[in-house]
């Protein structure tokens, strides 16, 4: 049983410094691999029961599920839902007002999902923002597969402003990072079955008048 999902400073730190450039990073071993089992053992018990459901692209009338361009199975995390998925949410909680704290972001919220990728399912490359709203301002995805191989496939992509690309493999207790309107990215076809929890931090919207 873990007693806090308290994060140690200096990886923070790092975090933050490296949101602010170049605006990405990837955190093998962010959380303890017992939270990350556990998070884990979560999305499977959901999955087994149903509910899990074929995720939409977009949002309010523009949501649709369409297969040939995502395939992965989610389900949106509300508080209160489980202790281990409450432990991610103040983790969550602990890294926004770090965000806040040194970088003046005005992150408000999170939301977050669970995100199983059947054998077969890829996400194909994209922005984390939609069309008609750009609240969406700093990406985090935790990984939750141990013993995770090359040959399973299911790379997270990242493509650089320079032109390269970074490949991340989804290994248990990994955090990546990056702000949501900079880098496009996409999810390589898993050969294996792949589970993370991606979260994104919202600021606040236009004022309404
Ligand atoms: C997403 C996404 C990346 C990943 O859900 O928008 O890009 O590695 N996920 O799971
Ligand atoms: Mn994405």
């Amino acid at each position: 049983m873990l007693l806090s999902p308290l994060t140690p400073e200096t990886a923070l730190d790092e975090l933050v410094e490296r949101l602010v450039e170049p605006g990405w990073c990837v955190l093998p071993g962010f959380v303890p691999a017992e939270m990350a089992r556990e998070l884990a053992d979560q999305a499977r018990l959901w999955q087994n029961e149903g509910l899990l459901s074929l995720a939409a692209i977009g949002r309010g009338d523009e949501a649709q599920v369409r297969e040939a361009i995502r395939g992965d199975l989610t389900r949106w995390l509300e508080p209160g839902m489980t202790p281990a998925t409450d432990r991610f949410l103040a983790l969550s909680e602990q890294l926004r007002q770090a965000l806040n704290a040194s970088l003046f972001l005005g992150l408000e919220e999170l939301e977050s999902h669970y995100a199983l990728y059947p054998p077969g399912a890829f996400y194909k490359k994209h922005l984390d923002r939609f069309r008609d709203d750009d609240r969406r301002t700093i990406t985090i995805v935790l990984y939750l597969n141990e013993h995770w191989l090359p040959a399973d496939g299911g790379e997270l992509r990242l493509y650089l402003p320079d032109g390269s690309v970074q490949d991340v493999q989804p290994e248990l207790g990994t955090l990546v990072c990056f702000r949501s309107a900079l880098l496009p990215h996409e999810v390589r076809v898993a050969h294996r079955e792949r589970l993370s929890l991606t979260g994104w931090f919202l600021r606040r919207g236009e004022i309404p008048w």
